[in-house]
């Protein structure tokens, strides 16, 4: 299965994304546009850059009433979107209303859930009344996202094998938390490598700093992409 590099677009404004993405160039086919550029810029900020030739992922996390993240959804369907965020632990009918809203406004576009946040442990479960462990959940929150017609889930590279397994091959799997041999971890804990991360069973990786740092970020993103390509 092939899996893809995403870039998140981890600046703080258009003029820095431009900037960045004329060092990339083609490099990367796919960026991240979160809620940083997002409300600073609103949904004008994803037509130019997907006018560049960007495929690009939404990442807004929607989590609301289910009328509310159905109308968010037919809000963002004209937009040139191929991947879309919101929080699996909004329930089955917030994410029913939300892919029968996608499938009616851009049917193209993979809904993926978000289970649980990785600043989250499970004290912090516990906190919000939940008594499970945070794998524990995760689980349940895939599978309830999977069982309402959600395409995708965005999981850390130590789950990836674990869905990929339970859930089976036409779930698109999106992984953060990437580094390539021998790079800082920053503050990220639970790291692999993109070859591994690809042969767990990703479908994309999001790769941030070691890219958007690097003296030469083309390079740095032809690299992971040799890398993905050789798992
Ligand atoms: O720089 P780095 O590669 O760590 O960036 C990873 C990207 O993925 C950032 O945009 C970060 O917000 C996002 N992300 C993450 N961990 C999660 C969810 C999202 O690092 N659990």
């Amino acid at each position: 299965m092939d899996c893809e590099l995403i870039l998140p677009l981890d600046v703080p404004d258009e003029s820095r994304a431009t900037e960045l993405l004329d060092r990339v160039g083609s490099e990367v086919a796919w960026v991240k546009i979160g809620l940083q550029l997002f409300t600073r810029h609103g949904p004008g900020i994803v037509e130019r850059i997907a006018a560049r030739g960007y495929r690009i992922f939404l990442d807004l996390k929607l989590h609301d009433i289910p009328n509310t993240v159905a109308s968010a959804i037919a809000s963002l369907g004209h937009l040139p979107i191929d991947l879309l965020t919101l929080h699996a632990s909004g329930g089955r009918e917030m994410l029913r209303a939300a892919e029968a809203m996608k499938n009616e406004v851009r049917p193209s576009l993979t809904l993926l859930g978000v289970t649980v946040l990785t600043s989250t442990d499970a004290a912090g479960l516990a906190e919000i009344g939940i008594d499970a462990s945070p794998e524990t959940q995760v689980l349940r929150l895939a599978k309830l996202a999977r069982a309402a017609g959600i395409g995708g889930l965005v999981c850390s590279p130590l789950e990836v094998g674990r869905l990929r397994e339970t859930l089976g091959p036409d779930v698109t799997l999106v992984t953060p938390g990437i580094r390539p041999a021998g790079a800082d971890a920053d503050d990220q804990k639970r790291i692999m490598t993109p070859g591994a991360a690809a042969r767990a069973g990703a479908s994309f990786i999001v790769v941030g700093r070691p890219i958007l740092r690097a003296p030469d970020p083309a390079a740095a993103a032809r690299a992971i992409r040799a890398e993905l390509t050789s798992a």
